[in-house]
């Protein structure tokens, strides 16, 4: 892939949208794509990446690698799928958040991809993620108050120069009520690449510490995390037979996006 777009911010100035959980969907279904993939937490003052990936308590973290007091392979912890950086839950640590561009910057050559997650607040945590990604993928869902601050994180991405690839509506429980779509991207100016259903299986995957797209893989949640994860490596994922012919015949927005999106990069 090119490596413009190696590493991915996921962020949101709205708590709870669902970025850990989309950054350990897409580590995970890239990672069956066959990438090697590092997870890192850019929550540092609120950090649950590790938490969610049952790495409770571990010695060295991203903190440290932030404070210079260790290499930032020290604190790389390899899980069955793809590798994470995690963050300190406890402590109260002075770190400089700008520095993790340049502490990830040797990591880069180990991995086909790296995902950042991110704090829900607009401060230097977020700019630091922002500072660090080739890229952006904002995850919204699909409600005024939540949009109101997805156009605010589109608009500091912008002004930053960071180039977003589109955007993640969570949560979505396919009512009228809800924003539809094509709301959302006519507001926003930013292509939707992926809708994912509201689904308790998030939770119970949560209290497995396992991926949703590895608790629940036939789900539709599950397969739209994967075929935004092809494209985003410049591969076309198959569903299942009946989905797959579904799409064919009728193709949602986000399928066209991603194909819009794989002729752009790949193409
Ligand atoms: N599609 C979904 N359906 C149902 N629950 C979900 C979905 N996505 C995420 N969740 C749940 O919502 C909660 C918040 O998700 P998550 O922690 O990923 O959000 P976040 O944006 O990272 O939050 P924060 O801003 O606090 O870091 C979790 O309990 C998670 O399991
Ligand atoms: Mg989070």
């Amino acid at each position: 892939m090119e490596d413009k777009l190696k590493t991915i911010g996921v962020i949101s100035l709205k708590g709870g949208v669902g970025k850990t959980s989309s950054v350990i969907c897409l580590g995970s279904a890239l990672a069956s794509l066959g990438k090697k993939v590092l997870l890192v937490d850019g929550n540092f003052s609120a950090p649950n990446l590790g938490l969610y990936l049952d790495l409770f308590d571990v010695d060295k973290t991203l903190h440290h690698v932030l404070k210079r007091e260790i290499n930032p392979s020290e604190a790389v912890y390899n899980l069955d799928s793809f590798d994470v950086l995690p963050c300190s839950v406890f402590g109260n640590f002075n770190i400089s958040p700008m520095r993790l561009k340049e502490r990830l910057r040797h990591l880069k050559r180990s991995y086909d991809l790296i995902i950042l997650d991110s704090s829900p607040t607009l401060n230097e945590e977020t700019l630091a993620v922002m500072n660090a990604s080739d890229c952006l993928i904002v995850v919204t869902t699909p409600d005024h108050a939540t949009l109101g601050m997805t156009l605010k994180a589109i608009k500091i991405a912008k002004q930053k120069g960071v180039p977003i690839i589109g955007l993640i509506i969570n949560k979505s429980y396919k009512k009228r009520f809800e924003l539809s779509l094509d709301d959302i991207e006519k507001t926003s100016e930013v292509p939707v690449l992926a809708v994912i259903p509201y689904d308790i299986g998030f939770l119970k995957s949560l209290a497995d510490f396992k991926s949703y797209t590895d608790y629940s893989p036939r789900s539709e949640g599950a397969e739209e995390f994967k075929r935004l994860a092809a494209v985003l490596i410049g591969e076309k994922y198959k569903p299942v037979k009946l989905r797959r012919f579904f799409r064919w015949v009728n193709p949602r927005k986000q399928d066209i996006n991603r194909e819009i999106y794989y002729q752009s990069v790949f193409e």
